[in-house]
């Protein structure tokens, strides 16, 4: 199999909030085929469609009622078909979200499954409840009891998400085959892989109430199971059959449960997103966030980068708030902007960018929830009410971590609603797209859009930092830097988080700062980034 997916840069549509082609508020398909030219003038290799299928929306498509129709929304099949081919004239793949842990509930399996006798019963977790209890003690990741009572089916049905998203159960082998032809469906229109959500949790093992309680209780009963690693390779075996790739969201994992998942000798998943450099400004959960300390960032990224041989590199998607409000310096926003997009090009991996990442685009200036409509969010700010938590406080815990501060529309022009609709839409568009936005940036050589348009083709024009191993150098408070060993050469990447110059003094010569800088002499301004390059002649001298 071709490891294509290497040498590539991905690029995730959120297709809400990317580009409204008819005016009502919501971005869809036709929005998106009419930007193509501007990913491929990025560099863009593979597009991560977030969800577009048939769906309620209460968890904006994480909720699918039709795993093989477009929501009505966002377009038709034949809008789909064009993007596909389109994407593909411009050398561009297209990949899709694979949500298979649950459907909506109104997927038609499980509005059948709600009848005890239905065939599609047992597709769910169906279980009464024992002596007026719920039938176990797990709690779900949007917060309170997983469990939701259906009056007709005089049940529970498991939900690990919303209440409306039912947990698919793959203890019935008839689930599985399902799954197999919907990525027959798909692989056969042309569509390079998936993006496969929460899909380290699939298999549960039995039903049992924990006797540990935890920030998610119950989650031993399901996380990275045998079950799951069985399940992966029925998966690959058919995206082997395309040369198809799969990324896989992949919740509380280390580097060794990164590693079964995706070792290409196990043949499961290509690649993981893991989530612990991306807890680097929390407490036990997001909600209770610390100040971001650059330390803990290097840190979390450096062991992955040692211990997993190639993974995903990613500092944003729909579910993170924005990565220059999270790791930015206020003071230097541009150059912080630059600095994590330096690190996001040179460290192992493929890199993923988030809509509005390239240009910079920061977290929502919502003033209160009834800005919000992050399901999560909401139900957080609900089982926060019930437990007497005032307002004020609720706020300044969902506020910096909302999920909508990654969902606002994108910023395309300084025209009202930046450009993203002629309507009104879905979700508030920021303020501040009259200072960042992508029209103008695209005018404006020194803009981080352009110095996105510098990165990438270095990355792919450069076998070493493609390819060569990781060797970390220094991580400090402030500093982190790290090479980059190939055939020859090494690259040394250098990034001042702070917001005070840096004496560090590495040598080679220098390939690109974010300054703009052409000479280095050791002495590194607040938040500049830079690569040198040395020859391995050149570095033998130096001894
Ligand atoms: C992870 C997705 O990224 C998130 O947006 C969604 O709410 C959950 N999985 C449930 O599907
Ligand atoms: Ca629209």
């Amino acid at each position: 199999m071709s490891e294509w997916w290497k040498e590539e840069v991905v690029y995730q549509i959120y297709p809400r909030s990317f580009c409204d082609s008819n005016g009502d508020g919501i971005g869809d398909l036709p929005g998106i085929i009419s930007k193509l030219d501007e990913l491929k003038a990025l560099g863009v290799g593979i597009l991560w469609l977030s969800p577009v299928y048939a769906s309620p929306n209460e968890d904006n498509g994480y909720d699918i009622s039709d795993y093989r129709a477009v929501n009505p929304e966002y377009g038709t099949m034949d809008d789909m078909d064009r993007l596909i081919a389109e994407a593909k004239e411009r050398g561009i793949r297209v990949i899709m979200d694979l949500v298979i842990n649950h459907t909506s509930t109104a997927h038609p399996w499980f509005q059948a499954s709600r009848d005890p006798a239905s065939p599609y019963r047992n597709y769910y977790y169906w279980r009464e409840g024992t002596n007026g209890k719920l039938p176990n003690n797990w709690t779900g990741f949007f917060g309170g009891s997983c469990w939701a009572y259906d009056d007709r089916s005089r049940a529970y049905y498991l939900h690990l998400f919303a209440p409306h998203q039912a947990d698919l159960n793959y203890h019935e082998p008839k689930v599985l085959e399902e799954v197999k032809e919907i990525l027959r469906f798909w692989l056969d229109r042309g569509i390079a892989g998936f993006r496969c959500d929460v899909i380290n949790i699939l298999w549960k093992d039995s039903l049992q109430s924990s006797p540990k309680k935890a920030v998610l209780t119950g989650s031993d009963h399901y996380l990275s199971l045998e079950g799951t690693h069985r399940i992966l390779r029925e998966i690959r075996n058919i995206l082997d059959e395309y040369d198809a790739f799969t990324v896989g969201e992949t919740v509380f994992v280390d580097t060794k449960q990164a590693c079964d998942l995706s070792a290409p000798e196990r043949r499961e998943l290509n690649m993981v997103f893991g989530f612990e450099h991306m807890e680097c400004d929390q407490r036990i959960v997001k909600w209770f966030k610390t100040d971001f300390h650059p330390a803990r960032l290097a840190k979390a990224l450096s062991r992955w980068q040692q211990q997993v041989p190639w993974n995903t590199l990613y500092l944003e998607n729909h579910d993170q708030p924005r990565s220059v409000s999270r790791f930015g310096s206020a003071r230097y926003p541009i150059h912080s902007a630059k600095l994590l997009a330096t690190m996001l090009f040179t460290l192992k991996g493929t890199p993923f960018i988030y809509q509005g990442q390239e240009i910079g685009m920061t977290n929502f200036d919502f003033t209160s929830m009834a800005q919000v409509q992050d399901v999560e969010s909401r139900n957080i700010d609900a089982l926060l009410r019930s437990w007497h938590v005032p307002a004020r406080q609720r706020w300044r815990m969902i506020a910096p971590t909302s999920r909508d501060n990654a969902r606002t529309p994108m910023q395309w022009t300084v025209e009202p609603q930046a450009g993203f609709t002629t309507g009104t839409p879905w979700l508030g568009v920021n303020g501040n797209y009259r200072f960042v936005n992508y029209a103008s940036q695209k005018e404006n050589p020194d803009s981080l859009l352009n110095y996105y348009k510098q990165l990438i083709p270095l990355r792919r024009g450069s076998e070493t930092l493609l390819f060569g191993s990781f060797e970390p150098l220094r991580i400090s408070d402030e500093v982190f830097a790290y090479r980059r060993v190939g055939t020859g050469e090494a690259y040394t990447v250098v990034l001042n988080f702070s917001d005070k110059p840096q004496r560090v003094p590495y040598v080679g010569e220098l390939v690109l700062s974010n300054y703009g800088y052409n000479r280095y002499d050791g002495l590194l301004q607040p938040c500049e980034s830079v690569i040198l390059r040395e020859r391995m002649d050149d570095h033998v001298k130096t001894k």
